[in-house]
């Protein structure tokens, strides 16, 4: 039997070494469908899901240097080896450095919700944000969305919505970590303790 070692360098990538468009497909041994998490935070969504489907891959990709360290260091104690975390900026990586149709799902998960009006601007849900998830997803891919933030989810909806390459799809979906409503990430777990409202949708890239 081989085993198989990964250290957490190797887990954490930096955008410079992915090529202009970034060619995710090379930071994996094997050649399976790429899923990627906006805003993993410590990445206890990733580690379930990369151990649930070894035949897939996972790009988390996380602002916070703390966090981004934290998954990347976990993923290796665990021996992951299809999980790889970026820290970057992801709207400006996604609209900006991925090419189309590399992506099998989106998971997008109590994203910052920026609620000052004037912050806005900063969502990640932008209109080119949305435009660059359509162009990203492969036919068939999936969208999958949560936030405990009401006005946000509107936004977000509505832009989703209007996308026509977008069908609306149930978001209980167990082959893609989403088990009774439920994706367990540190955020939900301390929502739904908190009491809060949590709104969740999914979408279906035509083909
Ligand atoms: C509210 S937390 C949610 C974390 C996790 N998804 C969860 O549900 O427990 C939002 C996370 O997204 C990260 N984040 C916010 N904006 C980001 C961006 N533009 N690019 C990458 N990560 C971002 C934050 O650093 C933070 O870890």
């Amino acid at each position: 039997m081989v085993l198989m070692t990964v250290d957490a360098a190797t887990i954490g990538v930096s955008t410079e070494s992915l090529g202009e468009p970034a060619e995710l497909g090379g930071l994996f041994a094997n050649g399976g469908p790429i899923e990627l998490e906006i805003g993993c935070g410590k990445g206890g969504f990733l580690l379930r899901q990369a151990q649930a489907h070894p035949d897939r891959n996972y790009l988390g990709i996380e602002w916070a240097n703390k966090y981004y360290k934290f998954a990347a260091d976990r993923m290796a104690r665990w021996g992951i080896t299809n999980v790889r975390v970026l820290r970057t900026d992801a709207r400006h990586f996604v609209i900006h450095r991925l090419p189309p149709s590399i992506l099998s799902a989106l998971h997008v998960y109590h994203p910052d919700p920026w609620p000052k009006k004037r912050h806005h601007k900063r969502r990640l849900f932008s209109p080119a944000f949305v435009d660059a998830a359509v162009r990203v997803l492969e036919p068939g891919g999936r969208l999958a969305v949560q936030t405990d933030h009401t006005e946000y989810a509107e936004v977000i909806l509505e832009r989703l919505t209007a996308r026509m390459e977008f069908e609306p799809m149930p978001f209980d979906d167990p082959d893609h970590g989403t088990v009774d409503e439920r994706t367990e990430t540190n955020f939900e777990v301390k929502y739904l303790r908190e009491g809060r409202p949590i709104h969740r949708f999914a979408f279906r890239r035509r083909a």
